[in-house]
């Protein structure tokens, strides 16, 4: 029975990988919409896959949200060594602290013994205070940091839970919903042709900055986020990225295929 389980998720992965057209899939057990536990597998799994990919000099660039959170809460010393470096991949998109990008490099850091850079631009911010902000030297440097790195880490979100999760005008919430958005990924909202409705105005990586990062890793999991996945993963250039799911997501995103 067990390695009947293990096969179907293998073949999962398999038709997965074809179907989104990814580098590579790695499906973990159950669904994260209705067990909490399963994150942390996600977490866990994804650490183990990027293990793979990391130097004493690499730099990590990071997302925000709860899955990235429980990345961050698994990680561990043998991950990292003292010069590696966690970034977080985009300034403030509206996200309550704990899960900002800048406390989750934090966290991830602390727990894995590297180092960790912050990026603080707010939110709602004028032309004038923003073009200012980009002239910052410290800022520059983060900003430099982000685009060399050789992992982008992140997670993928469904459009209108993002959008009510963060602190959206009404004026972007119609931009999101009239455009019938999806997903979301790094502030930018998917349709479900993978076209981009709207993107957040902030500083830091690109969706076209993503095309020359090596390492991709997307992080997501719950039935109700395979509209999202697949969305995000029609729009973007998928060559080098790896996603850490569940089976959860992944039967939902199987289905009819
Ligand atoms: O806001 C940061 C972010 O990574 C989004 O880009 C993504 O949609 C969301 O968090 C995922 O959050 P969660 O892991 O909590 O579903």
């Amino acid at each position: 029975r067990m390695m009947i389980e293990i096969m179907g998720i293998n073949v999962m992965e398999d038709s997965l990988k074809e179907k989104l057209g990814v580098r590579r899939v790695i499906i973990v057990p159950g669904n994260s919409d209705d067990l909490p536990w399963v994150k942390e597998e996600l977490g866990r799994a994804a650490i183990q896959s990027m293990k793979a990919c990391v130097s004493d000099h690499t730099t990590i660039a990071v997302t925000g949200g709860t899955t990235m959170s429980a990345v961050a809460g698994m990680l561990t010393p043998d991950f990292a060594s003292p010069d590696m470096l966690f970034v977080p991949a985009r300034g403030g998109i509206g996200e309550d602290v704990q899960n900002q990008a800048n406390v989750i490099c934090a966290t991830m850091a602390q727990k894995s013994g590297a180092r960790h850079r912050v990026l603080y631009v707010p939110d709602q911010v004028s032309r004038e205070v923003y073009e200012s902000i980009m002239k910052e030297p410290s800022i520059k440097e983060v900003m430099a940091l982000i685009t060399s790195a050789s992992i982008v880490l992140h997670g993928i979100g469904d459009a209108a839970t993002m959008a009510k999760r963060r602190n959206t005008s009404e004026e972007d919430l119609r931009t999101i919903l009239d455009g019938e958005a999806v997903g979301e990924a790094f502030g930018y909202y998917f349709d479900v042709h993978g076209k981009i409705v709207h993107k957040v105005k902030t500083i830091g990586l690109q969706l076209k900055d993503l095309a020359s990062i090596p390492n991709v890793f997307a992080v997501a999991g719950g039935a109700s986020k395979a509209n999202a996945i697949q969305s995000y993963f029609k729009g973007m250039p998928q060559s080098s990225s790896t996603l850490i799911t569940d089976e959860g997501a992944a039967k939902e995103l199987l289905k009819g295929s």
